[in-house]
C-alpha cells in the first residue's frame, strides 16, 4: 500500500470532507461526480446458475440489506452448533456513489450476487468497504472485483495484506488503507472509519455513517440465528427468542477480547447512534442501549444475573445425583433460575455462555484417570481460553478410592482472575451418603448467603485443623499420616513430597 496515496486519498477528521472526496481522484466535487456517467455492471457469467430471485430489504431509503441467511449450516466456524442458522449481513448504500459494506460467506454467494446485481440495477459499484476480513464476510471479495473491476476497496492496512493473502486480486490497484478518523463522502452521506482491533480479528474496523447515524459494527452486536424477513431486532421477540444465541455468539466468538470490546464501547458512547448494522443477525434501531448494556456486562466480565449454574460430569449418575441435590437445596432456599447442565451432553459453547450469564458456577466432577473428568477438564480449559473472570465457584468431587478432581478443578479455577471459591470442596465417595448429603446442604446455604450478599466475597479461612493425611496433587493418591516422610515418593505416579498437600 502506497502511503503517499493514502495521504492524498483521505482527509483525517470530520472537517474537509469535500476535499477528501475530491482527493479520491474525482476532482470536481459532488456535482461533477453526479454528472459522471454511470457504467452498467459487467455481464455476469453464469448468472442464472442460481435458481431463484433477489431477496433484499430496504433498511433506509438508500440503504439496502443484501445479506443472506443460511439455515443449512450445522457448525459455524466448524465448531459452534447453529440450529437456528446464521446470517451473513451485507449492505449497499445507494448514494451519488455506491458503497458495499462487506460481502458474505461463499456458501451463500449465489443469492448475494443476485441481490447485489438487483440492488445496483444499471449502476456500477464504486466502493467496497471491508470492515472485517474473516472469510464469512470476505470470501466474495475476489468475485466482487471480478464483476466490478473499477471498485475501490477501503479497509485497514492490515486488511489490505490479508486480502492479498486470501485473494488473487491486484490489491495495489484496488486497495486503499484507511486509519482512525478518516472519512469518505459519497454524496449525501459522510462515512467515518474507526478501528476496532480484536473485535474479533486484529484488522477489524467499523464504519459510522454520520449522516444517518448508522454504525456498521462488523461482528460486534451480531448473533447466531437467521432472520427471516423480520430484519430488525424490534420486529422479533429478541429477549425471549434471540438473546441466548446472542450471548452464545458474543461469549464464544469475541468473549476473550473483553478489554478491546470495552474500548470500542467507549468510542461508541461518543457517537450519536440511531441504528446498528452488524454482520450477523438483526439490525438494531430501537432499544439499542439495552443491547449495549449486555455487551458492557459481557465484555467487562460482569455477571448478567445473580444466578447459579451447576455443571456436572457423571458416569454412572452419582455425581449427577449430588448436583441435583444441591440444585434442589438451592431452590428450596429461594434461588431462582438455577441451571443444571450435563458437561458431557451440553455443547461447550452453551456452557461458556451460561458461565458468562451467571454469578455462581458449581463444578461437580468425578475423578477420572486420577484427574478431572475429561469433558469437565475441557470445559474449564475453554473457560480459561475465553478469559472468564470475577465469578464465585464451588466444587463437588467424587471418587470411589481416591477423590482427586476437586483440588485439581480448584487449582484451574484459581488461575483465572477474580475467581472466589464459596464453601469447601464437597467430597462424595461413590454415592452420596448422610455425611455428604449434609455437606451439600451446607454448601447450598453458603452459596445462598453469597447470592444474597450476606456472606464475604471470599471464604474466610477456616480455623486450622489437624493434618491427618497427605494428598498427591498429581494423581490424587492419599498418604495417611500427620507427616509425610521427606524422601517419600508417590506409589502411583512417582512424584516427591513437594507435590503433596495436607488433608485435614
Ligand atoms: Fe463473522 Fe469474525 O466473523
Amino acid at each position: 500500500m502506497d502511503k503517499e496515496i493514502n495521504r492524498r486519498t483521505f482527509l483525517k477528521g470530520i472537517t474537509g470532507s469535500a476535499v477528501g472526496l475530491a482527493a479520491m481522484g474525482m476532482m470536481g466535487g459532488v456535482s461533477a461526480i453526479a454528472e459522471e456517467p454511470e457504467k452498467a455492471a459487467p455481464a455476469v457469467e453464469g448468472k442464472k446458475q442460481f435458481s431463484g430471485i433477489y431477496n433484499v430489504r430496504y433498511v433506509t431509503e438508500d440503504l439496502v440489506y443484501l445479506g443472506v441467511s443460511d439455515r443449512r449450516i450445522e457448525l459455524f466456524e466448524n465448531v459452534y452448533p447453529v440450529p437456528r442458522g446464521i446470517s451473513y449481513n451485507s449492505y449497499l448504500l445507494l448514494d451519488e456513489k455506491t458503497v458495499l459494506f462487506d460481502t458474505v460467506d461463499r456458501s451463500v454467494s449465489g443469492q448475494f450476487f443476485e441481490n447485489l446485481e438487483h440492488a445496483l440495477g444499471e449502476r456500477k459499484l464504486d466502493y467496497l468497504i471491508v470492515n472485517h476480513m474473516e472469510p464469512d464476510h470476505s470470501s466474495a471479495i475476489a468475485q466482487v472485483v471480478h464483476r466490478y473491476p473499477e471498485v475501490k476497496i477501503l479497509c485497514t492496512e492490515l486488511a489490505v495484506s490479508m486480502i492479498a493473502q486470501f485473494h488473487e486480486i491486484d490489491i495495489a490497484k484496488h486497495g486503499y488503507a484507511v486509519s482512525e478518523g478518516m472519512e469518505l463522502v459519497t454524496g449525501r452521506h459522510r462515512l467515518i472509519f474507526t478501528l476496532a482491533p480484536m473485535v474479533h480479528w486484529p484488522e477489524v474496523m467499523m464504519t459510522y455513517d454520520a449522516t444517518d447515524k448508522i454504525l456498521f459494527s462488523a461482528d460486534a452486536f451480531g448473533t447466531f440465528g437467521a432472520p427471516g424477513g423480520n430484519l430488525f431486532a424490534d420486529e422479533v421477540n429478541f429477549e425471549t427468542e434471540w438473546l441466548a444465541d446472542a450471548r452464545r455468539y458474543y461469549t464464544n466468538i469475541v468473549g476473550k477480547y473483553g478489554p478491546q470490546v470495552q474500548a470500542v464501547l467507549a468510542k461508541a458512547a461518543a457517537l450519536d447512534i440511531a441504528m446498528v448494522c452488524p454482520l450477523h443477525g438483526p439490525i438494531w434501531r430501537e432499544n439499542i442501549g439495552w443491547f449495549i448494556d449486555k455487551y458492557d456486562k459481557w465484555s467487562s466480565y460482569t455477571p448478567e444475573e445473580d444466578a447459579v449454574l451447576v455443571v456436572y460430569g457423571s458416569v454412572y449418575g452419582s455425581t449427577e445425583n449430588a448436583a441435583g441435590v444441591l440444585a434442589t437445596k438451592l431452590s428450596e432456599g429461594g434461588a431462582r433460575n438455577v441451571t443444571v447442565l450435563d458437561v458431557s451432553k451440553t455443547h461447550v459453547s452453551e456452557l461458556i455462555a451460561e458461565s458468562f450469564r451467571c454469578s455462581h458456577i458449581v463444578l461437580a466432577s468425578i475423578t477420572y484417570n486420577m484427574g478431572i473428568f475429561t469433558p469437565m477438564k475441557n470445559f474449564i480449559a475453554d473457560l480459561q481460553a475465553h478469559n472468564l473472570q470475577n465469578r464465585c465457584y464451588s466444587i463437588i468431587e467424587n471418587g470411589s478410592w481416591s477423590p482427586a478432581s476437586g483440588n485439581l478443578m480448584r487449582a484451574l479455577m484459581d488461575e483465572m482472575p477474580g475467581m472466589r471459591q464459596v464453601g469447601g470442596i464437597v467430597t462424595v465417595r461413590s454415592t452420596t451418603n448422610e455425611e455428604s448429603y449434609g455437606a451439600l446442604g451446607t454448601l447450598a446455604q453458603e452459596i445462598l448467603s453469597s447470592l444474597n450478599g450476606s456472606a464475604p466475597a471470599a471464604d474466610e479461612p477456616a480455623a486450622e485443623a489437624a493434618v491427618s493425611a497427605w494428598r498427591c496433587t498429581v494423581c490424587g493418591y492419599i498418604y495417611e499420616g500427620a507427616s509425610l516422610p521427606a524422601d517419600y515418593t508417590c506409589p502411583l505416579c512417582g512424584v516427591g513430597p513437594d507435590k503433596f498437600e495436607p488433608v485435614s
